[in-house]
């Protein structure tokens, strides 16, 4: 019993290390919490953390990290942004964290590597339709 309290606490303090704002008191602030401002530099520091080097997610017995490589379900640009502005299961919002602009940056980063290729770009216009601002 103790030990497994010991693992989830580790494992929790693992996911969430990358990413301070997040583990912190979560505020309603509109403002951005990263200064990252390319795809590639926001994704190593925030979703590598969880989505692992070159996108190839991770299973351990306690969590499940999708992988972004090779997944079809990053075609459409929809989708990534939706789930980036409202959060999808064990996955946090990133609504109050990134700015708009941080949001199509890290899509079509994703979008682009880890063996994608959608051509399709995400546009601001479409993460504003979703975060309404
Ligand atoms: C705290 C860990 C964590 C972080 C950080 C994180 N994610 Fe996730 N992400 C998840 C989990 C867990 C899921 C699966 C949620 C589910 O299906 O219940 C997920 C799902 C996704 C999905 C949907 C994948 C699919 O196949 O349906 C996308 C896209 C995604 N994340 C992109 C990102 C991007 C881009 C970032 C960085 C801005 C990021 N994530 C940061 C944990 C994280």
């Amino acid at each position: 019993m103790k030990k497994l309290t010991m693992l989830a606490l580790m494992l929790g303090s693992y996911a969430f290390a990358s990413f301070p704002a997040v583990a912190g008191t979560p505020t309603v602030s509109e403002s951005s919490s990263f200064e990252q401002k390319t795809g590639e530099d926001l994704y190593n520091s925030i979703c590598q953390g969880c989505h692992m080097e070159g996108g190839k997610g991770v299973s351990t017995g306690a969590g499940f990290y999708p992988a972004l490589a090779e997944n079809a379900k990053l075609a459409a640009p929809g989708y990534p942004i939706y789930v980036l502005v409202n959060g999808l299961g064990g996955m946090p919002s990133f609504k109050h964290y990134l700015t708009d602009e941080q949001i199509v940056e890290v899509v079509n980063y994703v979008r682009t590597h880890f063996g994608n290729d959608y051509q399709e770009k995400a546009t601001l216009e479409d993460v504003k339709t979703m975060t309404n601002r």
